[in-house]
Order: C-alpha cells, then structure tokens, then sequence
C-alpha cells in the first residue's frame, strides 16, 4: 500500500475507526471458530453420501487441524514478510476456496483437500487475526481489543452450531460447510480500506506510513509511541528463527509453548467437539443433549464478553489463575460425578453444570488470554515466527486431544479422563503462576524491553505502569 493510499484508508473514518479496523480482523476468529465447529454437525450427514472407513473418517475430521498447524507454520514467516493486513487478505481468499471445495467435493479426496485448504486458513487467522490487531491497538485497550478476537471465535462456533441445526432436517451439509464462504467475502471486502500495522511498517523503512497510522488510531500526540518502536526496531539483531532461542527470549518462548499446550491438555476441545455424545452419557435425550451444547456455546460467548470487560483493568494473570483454578475444581467434580456408582437424574444435572463452569472458567482465562500474550510477548523482529511455533504447537496439541478422547474415555474410563485433565490443569496452575508476566497497560516495546533485562517473570511493578500511564 502506497502512502498515500493509507492517508486515505486512516482519514476521515470518524473516532471509532481503531474498533471498526479490530471488529474486521477479529471476523479471523469468527471464521476460526466457524470453521472448527461446523464439521460436528456436517459429519453427521456426510456419511449419507459418501462410504468412509474409520481411519478416513479420522482424516476428514483431523484435516483441518493438520492443516492450521501446516497454516500456523507458514502463516508466522509470512506475516513478517509480506505484511499483516496482506496475510489476512490471503487468508480471507483460502477460507473461500476451502469452503468451496467442500461444498461441491464430489468425493472424499477432494473433501479432504477443502478441509486442508480450510485448516491452513484458519492456522493463518490464529496467528495474524490477533498480531494485526495488538499492533495497531493503543495499550490502553489492548487488552480487550486483541481478545475481541477470542470473543469472535466462541460466536463462530455458536453461529457453527445453529447453522448445523438449521440445515439439520435437510442433511445439508454442503450448505452447512459453504456457509463459511460468507465470512470470508466479509472479510476480504472489509480488510481492503484498513491500514497495515504502524509496527510492520516502522520495521519495513516506511516511517510516514506508520506514523500516518498512528495519528488516525490514536488521540493527541503520537511521538512517544514512534520513538519506541524506533528504538526497538534499531535494538533488532535479525530475524531468523534460530533467533528465538536467543537466551534472553527463551523465558517468552517457555511461556508461550506452554500456553500453547496447557489451553489444550486441559481439555476444551474434549468440551467443545464432544459436549453432545458426554451429555447422553449423562443421561439426557438427544434433543435436550443438543440445547445443552447451545447453551455451553452462549456461556463460551459470555464469559468472553466479561473477560473482555475485565482483561485491562484487572490483568491477565490474575484472569488466568481465576479461570485455571475453577477449571481444576470443575474437572473434580466431573471426575467425583462420573466415578459414583448409579449415574441418576441429579447427578446428570451437576454434570452438567460442572461441564458448563468448566467452559466459563476456560473464557475467562486460558481461552483469550493464551492468544492475547503471545501477541504481546515477543519482539518486533520474530513476533510473527514466534507466534508461529507457539500456535503450531497449539494445533499439534489440539489434534493429539481431539484424537485421543474416544480413545482415553473407552480405556481408561470418563473419571479418570477428567482427572488427567485436572492433573493438567493444575500443572497449568503452577506454571502460571511462577512464570507468565503482566503485561496490562504497558506498551510492547517496554514489554520487550523487559525481556531485555531478564525480568520476564515479574508482575509489573507499579513504577513500569505508571511510566506506562504517563506516556499514554
Ligand atoms: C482455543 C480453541 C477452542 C476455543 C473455544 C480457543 O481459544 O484455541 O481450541 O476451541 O478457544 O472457545
């Protein structure tokens, strides 16, 4: 984009430029969200039409992960090149073509190619959805901005789910999969007026750019906030991955790949892809089991709201170790329940209300806080390759749980599954709390300033947020 082209993007677009600009980025997430929940519902049907052995099964099912982890790989190093908002374009046009492919695939190869197709776009979404959008927020909103993209992934698995029953009486699941091809215009369309990243630009010599970014996205004076990411951008070293293990980034590194892993291990998706067949075991009827799903996915969509309200006034930390903390005592509970002996209706009930908390405590914590800090947390120069290892291994983790539940509940039995997944939990636990840093309200540059001074595992200290403050 020529730099004139920006000044006409960022002129004129009233105050409320900088949310429309996240509200767009974040449909990166509705389309994340979308895409991951919508197969649930078509697969149901996409047995009507073609003959599947259980392996190929497995791979339609798992191909979207495979590919978001293929996506994920790819997407962090492109993002770094060619720009964020280029990288969301492109990825608005995958989602299109994955969409399409499943939706007229005449048979299970080409199926299985749609799904691919679909997963790499949504492993380039989980990246560059909340990279774009921490870059271009002003640190006073960050927070909440940048999860604005969480919030869009748990209403894209809603929206999922009420799709999937609206075309349930037909057995449409072409209709069902196509649909994502909707967001993805939406998106396209929408991302072609917005400015790339001021921090991208900085970093890419185009200093006017930035600076025109800024000024539309900010109130008063933009100086200070160049100044620091001039300084960062003249304190980079290079911007090779072998970067990242640099010793004085390995305490990001540790704390994003463990995220990474602990959001997943504890076992969300186990929630999310499989709430249906764990509430019949309760004991409910196939109809009331399906409105429990909704009702998972609204509280999924709720407490994001509220940790949205919450995340830039209280902190990510202490978000985190409420949420993980309730996630360990409702996967007790879960473990307690399907442990007695004469599963009845009262105990189908606390199930179910234990499965629910469990999904709220999720939201309020690991669920966006995991995607906010690793937008936050690494330097300038490797933020893309960084995010990128980091939400790889988040997808690795994703596809080993996903597949491994059927098989962890049939041999070791639902209780001491939702123990193992409290054990996880409560490692979760520990690790967040001796090692995860705040990082509300300070800007990215101080954060990697921080890092820089080796006090990666501190609470921000009130001397930091005040200096913070006094720059905003
Ligand atoms: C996780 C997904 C999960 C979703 C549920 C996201 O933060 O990365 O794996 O399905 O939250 O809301």
């Amino acid at each position: 984009m020529a730099t004139t082209d920006i000044r006409e993007a960022v002129a004129g677009s009233g105050d409320r430029f900088i949310y429309l600009t996240a509200a767009l980025a974040a449909l990166n997430g509705l389309l994340f969200g979308f895409d991951t929940g919508i197969i649930s519902g078509a697969f149901l049907y996409i047995n009507d039409t073609f003959t599947m052995s259980p392996l190929v099964e497995g791979i339609v099912m798992s191909g979207a992960m495979a590919g978001a982890a293929l996506g994920a790989a790819v997407g962090g190093k492109l993002a770094d090149r060619l720009g964020r908002r280029r990288l969301i374009l492109i990825g608005a046009v995958v989602f299109f073509v994955g969409s399409l492919t499943m939706a007229i695939a005449p048979n299970v190869p080409v199926l299985v190619a749609g799904r691919l197709i679909d997963g790499v776009a949504i492993g380039f979404a989980s990246i560059v959805g909340p990279l774009y959008i921490s870059e271009i927020a002003p640190p006073k909103i960050r927070g909440a901005l940048t999860s604005l993209n969480q919030l869009m992934v748990t209403l894209g698995i809603l929206i999922s789910y009420f799709v999937n029953y609206a075309f349930a009486d037909a057995g449409a699941w072409r209709l069902m999969l196509g649909t994502g091809m909707i967001p993805a215009v939406v998106l396209a369309v929408g991302m072609v007026k917005m400015p790339e990243s001021p921090r991208w630009l900085y970093e890419h010599g185009r200093r006017d750019d930035a600076r025109a970014v800024l000024e539309r996205t900010r109130e008063g004076d933009v100086d200070d906030e160049l100044a620091e990411i001039e300084q960062t951008v003249e304190k980079q070293s290079g911007t090779s991955l072998r970067d990242l293990l640099q010793p004085w980034l390995r305490p990001a590194l540790v704390v994003g790949l463990g995220l990474a892993v602990f959001q997943q291990i504890t076992g969300i998706n186990a929630v999310i892809y499989y709430a249906p067949t764990i509430l019949e075991s309760t004991g409910f009827g196939s109809a009331t089991s399906i409105l429990a799903t909704v009702g998972i996915g609204v509280i999924n969509v709720l407490m994001t709201v509220v940790a949205i309200a919450l995340i830039d006034r209280v902190g990510r930390r202490l978000l985190l170790l409420v949420g993980i903390g309730g996630m360990v005592v409702t996967l007790a509970v879960l473990g307690v329940v399907f442990y007695l002996p004469g599963f009845s209706g009262v105990l189908g009930w606390v199930a179910t209300a234990s499965l629910m908390l469990f999904v709220a405590f999720f939201a309020i914590g690991l669920g966006p806080v995991f995607w906010l800090l690793i937008s936050e947390i690494y330097p300038l120069s490797v933020r893309g390759s960084a995010m990128g290892t980091v939400t790889v291994a988040n997808w690795g983790a994703n596809l080993v749980v996903s597949l491994a539940f059927p098989l962890l509940t049939a041999n070791l039995g639902k209780p001491s599954t939702f123990w193992l997944f409290g054990v996880c939990s409560l490692a979760a636990l520990a690790f967040t709390y001796r090692l995860v840093p705040e990082t509300k309200g300070r800007s990215l540059e101080a954060i990697e300033n921080d890092l820089r001074e080796n006090v990666t595992d501190t609470v921000a200290t009130a001397a930091d947020e005040s200096s913070t403050t006094s720059r905003e």
